[in-house]
């Protein structure tokens, strides 16, 4: 067994925190200044360590660049109104990256090796958690294939690494998405319920084709028949139909997203009905026309709650109500981000102090 304390910290010596500018913060760019690493090797994780954010050197022969051996998790750290940082939900991420690891024939990773590897890190960055509407600092665990081999088979050692990122809003205005009938994302019995780096890979040529007509994202439909709702670009969709809220039941094909799961949950505190069931494009279509579609968004760990303002089907646009304050996607917006700060009452025990 791994000796899991201290981890190995190598403080960097030049820290670019002098770089935060968190009113103009870009989605993925900048990255803090430490990273977590450890490799499992000979069956077990070693050498536990936090390093200098910084290149590496890898086999070019590992099973993550040819064969997409390779998963990754999306969390965040909010800031505290004590000075504090806590995390959104860490062990939901922690065991849903195990369910990843386990499809994509990788390791686990024990929880307690997961999360003081998580703690140090971000308590040793905790200067680059931004304040200020909307930000969050990302943090992006991920596991890769190590070994040099190109035989078809999965590797026998890995490389786990986190690191960071301060980060603000995803998206600064509501999208316009349109159903995709043509490719799919997943498959019934495939990965889609994994996040395995090839699912957001496979993705973007056809988010590219909508992007070039205009769509920000892709809703995505079924594989074999692209009648029932999936997901919307790389978030879960859900839909508020006739004061329900509906949202696709989780399959093999859907990601069992953490931020969906949560405003499921704060749906039915706030005494809503929530129906986790098929949706078929043409009942999205049908309830738009009759004006019972009364929101769409997409909910994601990056992008939080993203409303969508127009939906396109078979060649034609069509624009949904726009929404008041009281709509349910802001009354459930403000509610996490009331529980993310600290200032609402955290009645799920969702956040876990670093
Ligand atoms: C997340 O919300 O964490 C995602 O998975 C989206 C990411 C690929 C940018």
């Amino acid at each position: 067994m791994i000796d899991l304390l201290p981890i190995r910290t190598q403080r960097t010596t030049d820290s670019r925190l002098d770089t935060l500018d968190a009113d103009h913060l870009e989605f993925g760019k900048l990255f803090s200044d430490h990273m977590f690493v450890v490799d499992f090797h000979d069956g077990e994780w070693q050498d536990a360590q936090i390093v200098p954010y910084g290149d590496m050197t890898v086999s070019p022969a590992n099973s993550a660049l040819h064969y997409g051996q390779a998963i990754f998790e999306g969390m965040k750290a909010y800031p505290q109104a004590d000075g504090g940082v806590a995390l959104f939900r860490p062990l939901d991420n922690w065991a849903r990256f195990n369910t990843s690891a386990e499809r994509m024939c990788m390791p686990p990773i024990p929880e307690e090796l997961f999360m003081q590897g998580l703690r140090e890190l971000i308590r040793l960055d905790s200067g680059w958690v931004p304040t200020g509407p909307g930000g969050a600092l990302y943090i992006r665990p991920f596991m890769f294939a190590t070994d040099g081999f190109i035989g078809v088979r999965p590797s026998e050692s890995y490389r786990l690494m986190i690191f960071t990122c301060p980060v603000g809003l995803y998206y600064n205005k509501p999208l316009r998405v349109r159903f995709e009938q043509k490719y799919a994302r997943s498959v019934e019995g495939g990965a889609g319920f994994a996040k395995n780096a090839g699912n957001y890979g496979a993705a973007m040529y056809p988010t590219k084709l909508a992007q070039q007509e205009g769509y920000n994202q892709l809703i995505w439909t079924d594989a074999s028949e692209h009648r029932f709702v999936e997901e919307s670009g790389t978030m879960n969709a859900i839909f508020v139909i006739d004061g329900r809220v509906v949202t696709p039941a989780l399959s093999t094909s859907i990601l069992d997203g953490v931020t969906r799961r949560s405003v499921l949950a704060l749906a039915r505190d706030m005494g809503l009905t929530v129906e986790e069931r098929k949706v078929s494009s043409v009942e999205v279509m049908e309830a738009l026309a009759a004006g019972k579609l009364e929101e769409a968004f997409g909910a994601g760990t990056a992008a939080t709650i993203a409303p969508i303002c127009t939906i396109g089907y078979e060649g034609h646009d069509y624009d949904l109500p726009v929404v008041g304050p009281n709509a349910f996607s802001k009354r459930v917006g403000a509610a996490l981000d009331a529980i993310r700060s600290g200032e609402g009452a955290d009645v799920h025990n969702w956040m876990v102090q670093v």
